[in-house]
């Protein structure tokens, strides 16, 4: 069994989703002996933003430049991992009421039709879906549906959303928020996030 453990915070060892999103990997070691574990850190080794010559490339119609192949190899390779994997945990901290800008480039580089999605005549079919997707959210504020700012929610609505498109359907937020209202608050939720993790794997 593959486990795909991607990280996007910028704020290293302080990083909630990085502390959250370890901890889901260490469950799941736990649960699962044997689980073979890959590790993508999209802010030391970040993914190039698409560019018009990148899918010029994927078409076979742009020069060949090295630096434009290596790139495609890159993306390729990601999205290789990313279809390979059994598990996919994706520590994803909300910034500016998105996700991190490293994250996004990573999953333009997963929405490749024909790998895993496609148009069919009855509409879209996600190629993806035998996977289980496990999130590690943080964030400062609240966002919950009964919240005042639940429509600035553009992070785990976005993320439910394209790997829902990608036909996962097997996906758990593991959620800290609130973090930046105080210590007490941030180590509440952290807590809280921890109690989810233990239950997820037992
Ligand atoms: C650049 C940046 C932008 C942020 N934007 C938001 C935001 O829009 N809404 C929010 O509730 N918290 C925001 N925060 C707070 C983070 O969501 C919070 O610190 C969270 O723990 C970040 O995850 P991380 O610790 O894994 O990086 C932001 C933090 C940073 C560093």
């Amino acid at each position: 069994m593959k486990l795909l453990h991607v990280d996007s915070s910028i704020l290293g060892p302080g990083s909630v989703s990085r502390h959250l999103s370890a901890a889901v990997v260490a469950a799941q070691r736990a649960a699962h002996p044997g689980l073979e574990v890959s590790r993508l850190d999209l802010a030391s080794d970040p993914i190039g933003h698409l560019s018009g010559l990148h899918l010029a490339a994927q078409q076979g119609t742009a020069p060949e430049a090295p630096a434009l192949q290596a790139d495609v190899a890159a993306g390729e390779a990601a999205l290789t991992a990313f279809l390979a994997a059994d598990i996919v945990v994706v520590g994803a901290p909300m910034y500016n009421f998105g996700i991190p800008s490293q994250l996004k480039a990573w999953v333009d580089r997963l929405a490749v039709a024909g790998r895993t999605f496609r148009y069919t005549e009855t509409g879209v079919e996600g190629l993806a879906g035998d996977k289980k997707l496990i999130i590690a959210s943080s964030r400062g504020g609240f966002y919950g549906a009964e919240t005042p700012a639940a429509f600035l929610d553009h992070q785990e609505n976005y993320l439910r959303g394209v790997f829902g498109f990608f036909g996962i359907t097997d996906v758990t937020f593991i959620r800290a928020e609130g973090v930046a209202l105080g210590e007490a608050e941030r180590q509440q939720a952290i807590e809280g996030a921890e109690a989810e993790i233990k239950k997820l794997a037992a």
